[in-house]
């Protein structure tokens, strides 16, 4: 028997910490919770996604009665910024959630699915995407949806 372990690191910032391009798109992600329809969850997240000429897009969770149709924040930015910007890498998105009258506590993390549609666009474009987690308690910093989304499916055996 072999073993290896897959590690990820993770900065912890405060929000003063951050790079004043960082805590912008961390701004706009907290500003992007108000426009999430989530009548249902009433868990609003709000996502803000840089790209690599410097453009911005936004997003937040549209949520459906029909609750499979609904989309989370980040693929909703992600998708809208790759139908508009097809040829610009992304290269950092910031996620934030607003539940209960308060952003949470503990930085929100992005779920299975949306990890995977965002690490295609690293290998497609060669180019990392950080990836920033806001809570109340500070900000979590990834260099990279690889780091967050190890042993992924890459669709390399695909025929
Ligand atoms: N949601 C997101 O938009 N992003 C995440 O990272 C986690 C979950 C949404 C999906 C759904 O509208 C609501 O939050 C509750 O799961």
């Amino acid at each position: 028997m072999k073993e290896f372990i897959i590690s990820t690191q993770i900065q912890f910032f405060s929000l003063d910490e951050l790079s004043a391009e960082d805590r912008q798109l961390v701004e706009e992600a907290r500003q992007m919770t108000r426009t999430s329809y989530s009548p249902y969850s009433h868990f609003q997240v709000g996502a803000a996604l840089r790209l690599a000429d410097g453009r911005l897009f936004r997003g937040s969770n549209q949520e459906n009665a029909a609750f499979p149709t609904g989309l989370c924040a980040e693929r909703t930015v992600f998708f809208a910024a790759q139908a508009n910007a097809p040829e610009v890498a992304p290269v950092a998105i910031a996620i934030a959630a607003y539940t209960n009258g308060a952003f949470t506590e503990k930085p929100v993390s992005p779920c299975g699915s949306c990890r995977q549609a965002l690490l295609e666009a690293e290998t497609r474009y060669h180019q990392p995407i950080r990836v920033l987690l806001y809570g109340t308690e500070g900000v979590y910093v990834i260099q990279s949806m690889k780091a967050l989304l190890p042993l992924d499916f890459d669709g390399s055996e695909l025929a």
